[in-house]
């Protein structure tokens, strides 16, 4: 999604740290970048569809948009603001490229968000004089606080430009996260915040503000978090706080534990590769940090008061992590014996939820950020839920909004694939279910000390799945797959979920067609696509529903597909063409191990295909619009 950064220097340039910002932000997925600074003459802006490098090399070049100011003022300008953009209204080209200025060259601003109104203001623009130059919604931003401060400054003489912005904000309909400069003597740096999120810090070079904390980390760890409705002012030496009604507020900064070298590649190929082998790690922290003497510790917001009230859960999430909601469905069912229900958050918010008193709506999500399961989880608030979240970025939208938070631990994940989120999800689930089963007395303290000991003992079994000997195994699966037809994956209970994101993984890191089912359907519909050329990944671990899956396979097989099995079910190993063993554990925690080989698949299979694994085509990492 759409990236913005933000910088007021005290007595050194800005554009620099702005594009090393951008860069930061370049795993969210973009198709087009832009940087603005504040000379004394005006504003100057650079755009580009594509890549940063091009952005880089136009800095480089002759001309300037405005050709009256000189590129060495451009490279000097100590106030700045850049974007990677990702398209929404209008084609990933130059003119719909962030920055957008104003008819008067002074102001210029960037957007992550969607100006739902964007038609009736730009009408309205339009009718007082204002030529527009994109197709892009946020425009009207920008000719609005133009208008908005001209007003102004009519009135009284001189108007300060976050006084323009929440004037300008306040006709705004949707969400957004901007960053607006103001050119001239003295520059001006505002931030405003409403929905997607915008994070500002300050050290001794001066302030800096980014919709990423990850772009904030090589500045300060001590960053300040926007509410929904603040604007903020950015000086070199401080920044002011106000809400729209132009009530000054005090936002505190918060400490942030990740490190800016938590989200480099430590030395291997991608971003994905090292996030799937970090899974052993990830597990050990977020299991060592939440496990106690006969229950699993998840801090103050699970207290047995609250739980102990619970009639349901609601779980919600998109994509790989509705996949670990779904798991978490069977864990809370199973282990704490509270009815449970899941469903996609883009679906959830607009169906008529009927959730009784007593639901907790668990949303889960590896960013926080995510507009859809943002939105589900304040519908199911404003309908009287508890809320929880069970999520990976402490200060996101999510962990302040809801009840009861898990933070997963697995530190900054920048692949746009979701490999080590997920896993920390899943025993973030597990957690929670251990902890729900005790408030309720469904599980007595010998039990979850059982339960527990599985979970710790699931790190022992990744680190033999991400073994050399597995890996090695993999890649061959992958290469002698490479060019099936299409892919089935299947699974069954708890290990359902994996099947559908297995077949996530393959599709969105290699572009090549695959399904996930619950192996009962196949014979539903699925069982038509078999023939010899289709490969299968069966996962079937030992467990009450492995027999069933064995007899799936079987239909399989006797239809001419090619059946590659990943779990811990022997009988289902021998009977394969290809297998990739993992080892045995508790059916509960399965899903842990199982997905891992299917990854470690996605992402071979990425490789041979000559794709684009970090990046891949047409996905953001966090999707802040709907
Ligand atoms: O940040 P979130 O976990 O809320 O994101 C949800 C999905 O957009 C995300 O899991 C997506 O499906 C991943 N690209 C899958 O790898």
């Amino acid at each position: 999604m759409c990236g913005v950064v933000g910088a007021i220097l005290r007595d050194q340039p800005a554009l620099e740290g702005i594009l090393d910002g951008l860069r930061v932000l370049e795993y969210r997925g973009y198709d087009s970048a832009g940087v603005a600074a504040a000379l004394p003459e005006g504003v100057a802006i650079r755009r580009r569809a594509g890549r940063i490098e091009a952005l880089r090399a136009a800095l480089e070049d002759a001309a300037l948009e405005d050709a009256a100011l000189e590129d060495g003022a451009l490279s000097e300008a100590r106030c700045g603001v850049g974007h990677t953009r990702w398209a929404t209204h209008g084609p990933p080209n130059e003119l719909n490229a962030h920055p957008h200025s104003d008819q008067s060259g002074r102001i210029a601003l960037v957007h992550n968000g969607i100006v739902e109104n964007h038609q009736e203001l730009r009408r309205e623009l339009e009718e007082q004089g204002v030529e527009f130059r994109s197709d892009t919604d946020t425009e009207v931003i920008v000719h609005l606080i133009a208008r908005e401060l001209e007003r102004l400054e009519g009135e009284s003489g001189e108007a300060a430009l976050a006084d323009g912005v929440r004037e300008a904000l306040k006709l705004v309909e949707g969400y957004y996260a901007i960053a607006v400069l103001r050119a001239g003597p003295e520059p001006e740096l505002v931030a405003a915040r409403q929905g997607p999120p915008l994070c500002i810090c300050v050290n001794e070079v001066g302030a800096w503000l980014a919709s990423d904390v990850l772009a904030l980390l090589p500045h300060s760890r001590e960053v300040v978090y926007l509410e929904d409705g603040d604007v903020a002012r950015l000086a070199p030496s401080h920044y002011e706080v106000f809400r729209p009604d132009g009530e000054r507020v005090e936002r505190s900064p918060e400490e942030i534990e990740w490190r800016a070298e938590d989200a480099g590649m430590a030395g291997f190929s991608h971003h994905m590769q090292k996030e799937i082998h970090e899974q052993p790690a990830v597990l050990g922290r977020t299991v060592a940090a939440r496990v106690g003497d006969g229950d699993a510790d998840l801090g103050s917001g699970w207290s047995d008061s609250e739980l102990a009230k619970l009639e349901r859960v609601q779980v919600l999430g998109c994509g790989t992590a509705l996949h670990a909601g779904l798991i978490a469905q069977f864990l809370i069912e199973g282990l704490a014996g509270l009815p449970t229900d899941s469903d996609y958050a883009s679906e959830f918010r607009y169906r008529s939820p009927r959730l009784v008193p007593g639901t907790l709506a668990l949303a889960i999500s590896q960013s926080g950020e995510t507009a859809d399961t943002l939105a589900a989880l304040r519908l199911a608030k404003e309908l009287g839920c508890h809320t929880g979240a069970i999520c990976n970025v402490p200060g996101s939208s999510l962990v302040r909004e809801a009840d009861s938070v898990l933070l997963t631990d697995a530190g900054p994940e920048i692949g746009v694939a979701s490999t080590k989120a997920f896993t920390a999800q899943v025993a973030g689930a597990y957690l929670a279910a251990v902890r729900l089963g005790r408030a309720r007395g469904e599980i007595d303290a010998l039990g979850a000390d059982t339960l527990l000991e599985a979970l710790r003992g699931v790190r022992a079994g990744l680190e033999v799945v991400l073994g050399d000997e597995t890996v090695a195994l993999v890649k061959e699966v992958a290469r002698s797959n490479q060019d099936a037809k299409g892919f089935l994956f299947l699974g069954r209970g708890v290990n359902y979920p994996v099947a559908l994101e297995g077949a996530l993984k393959l599709k969105e890191i290699s572009y090549v067609h695959a399904e996930g089912y619950p192996a009962g359907e196949m014979k539903h519909g699925p069982i038509a696509l078999i023939e010899p050329g289709m490969s299968v990944l069966v996962v079937n671990s030992e467990g009450g529903v492995a027999e069933k899956v064995r007899s799936n396979l079987e239909q399989v097989k006797a239809r001419g597909g090619r059946v590659i099995v990943v779990g811990s079910d022997e009988e289902s190993l021998a009977l394969a063409d290809e297998r990739i063993p993992v080892p045995a554990t508790s059916e509960w925690v399965s899903p842990i191990l199982n997905v891992v080989p299917l990854q470690l698949f996605a992402y071979e299979i990425g490789l041979l295909k000559g794709c684009d694994i970090d990046k891949p085509r047409n996905l953001a990492k966090s999707v802040t619009v709907e």
